[in-house]
């Protein structure tokens, strides 16, 4: 099977992998290969919280052009895979000198398929973009051809918390992946300034109680599959919520616009985690920290509305002054903003979100450390 995941993320999505027990993980680009049964994709799906999604492999070869990919989708058996009632969908991407166009490549798989139902039943299962039965995933790397069926259906960051839509949300993947790169213990409290719509806080109020972040789906694409075992899902599911415990510190997020408050607070009450997550209206800077917390900042980037000028100078400032004794991770695309915070990073990871390439950076605001004195004397 192959997890898909965003850049930076795979080593996160290999522990987790080996956490719930998967065999043969194998870091890939922006995936982890690793083998398991139905009820290790299952525990995929619900628990994964670096993964965007489970592909099973159904089918391997080598072609080189349309008439050969024609040939070997065709040679597939769909109708052990689906019936003529069902829909389905094809998905690919392609890195080949032999192929250019991805949108072709699906259109050449989809015609074998479409055409081998029709020579055999004279009917054929319809295409649906939206919401298919199936979503059939082909990948090629020059002339080497993966054929595989997407067990997740729709992408696993959308988790299902979300009731509205914000300006610029943070990927609920990335979010995770900024939680658990930060290395944080839950022994300490979790403070997010510029929560926005709070996708950190939520994120990481998941991993606090070791609550699944699909726990609440229930369409995952594999429950249309003519294998699927409902008993063993629903058992599952009840191991998953057993194995909850018990968070004793706190996790707050704060920012300053009372309508991304509002959408925080829905969100933390839909995934039901308003007992340990607190949202406040305050603004970062005139608010202070707390000794021995871990602070992660997912900033304005300045793209759609300018930033002041010294905005990031300010951020540094707020730090250096109100957040003495704390670990302070942000994540920005400004490298060049980012410098005006005046902090020496102890760590730098390079991420994207969305599009946007960034950096994801830790400041340790120790008393004493040398870091801390640097900056105190500039
Ligand atoms: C990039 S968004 C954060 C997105 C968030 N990670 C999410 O997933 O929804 C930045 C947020 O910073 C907030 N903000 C900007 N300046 C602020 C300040 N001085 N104090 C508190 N919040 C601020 C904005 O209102 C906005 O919600």
């Amino acid at each position: 099977m192959i997890a898909t995941t965003l850049f930076g993320l795979e080593p996160l999505l290999k522990d987790e992998l080996e956490k719930i027990n998967a065999k043969k993980i194998q870091i890939g680009n922006r995936c982890v290969y690793f083998t398991g049964n139905n009820e290790l994709m299952y525990r995929a799906n619900i628990q994964l919280r670096t993964a965007l999604k489970i592909l099973k492999e159904i089918s391997i070869f080598k072609s080189k052009n349309e008439h050969e990919l024609y040939k070997n989708i065709n040679r597939i058996k769909w109708d052990k895979i689906m019936t003529t009632s069902q829909t389905f969908s094809v998905t690919s991407t392609v890195n080949s000198k032999y192929f250019s166009h991805s949108n072709y490549v699906s259109l050449v798989t989809k015609d074998a398929i479409v055409d081998q139902f029709r020579k055999k039943y004279n009917k054929r299962p319809s295409v649906d973009l939206k919401n298919p039965d199936f979503n059939i995933h082909i990948h090629i790397s020059n002339n080497n051809c993966n054929i595989s069926l997407n067990s997740s259906g729709k992408s696993l960051h959308k988790r299902g918390y979300r009731t509205n839509r914000f300006t610029a949300p943070m990927n609920e993947v990335l979010a995770a992946g900024m939680v658990l790169l930060s290395g944080w213990n839950k022994q300490q409290n979790l403070i997010n300034p510029m929560c926005g719509s709070g996708t950190l806080i939520i994120e990481a109020g998941l991993i606090a109680k070791n609550r699944a972040p699909n726990i609440f789906r229930n369409n995952f694409s594999f429950q249309n599959w003519n294998d699927y075992d409902n008993i063993l899902f629903n058992n599952l599911k009840i191991d998953i919520r057993n194995r909850e415990v018990e968070f004793q510190n706190n996790i707050v997020g704060f920012d300053i616009s009372a309508s991304a408050i509002a959408m925080a607070r829905q969100s933390v009450e839909s995934i039901k985690l308003n007992d340990i997550i607190k949202i406040q209206g305050k603004n970062f800077f005139k608010s202070n920290g707390e000794e021995n917390s871990i602070i992660l900042i997912n900033p304005p980037y300045g793209k759609r509305i300018a930033l002041k000028q010294d905005y990031y100078k300010q951020l540094g400032d707020t730090l250096k002054q109100n957040y003495i004794n704390t670990d302070a991770w942000i994540i920005s695309s400004e490298l060049e903003q980012l410098k005006k915070i005046g902090l020496k990073p102890s760590k730098k990871i390079k991420l994207f979100n969305g599009a946007l390439e960034c950096k994801l950076v830790k400041y340790e605001l120790y008393k004493g450390s040398k870091k801390f004195n640097k900056f105190q004397s500039e």
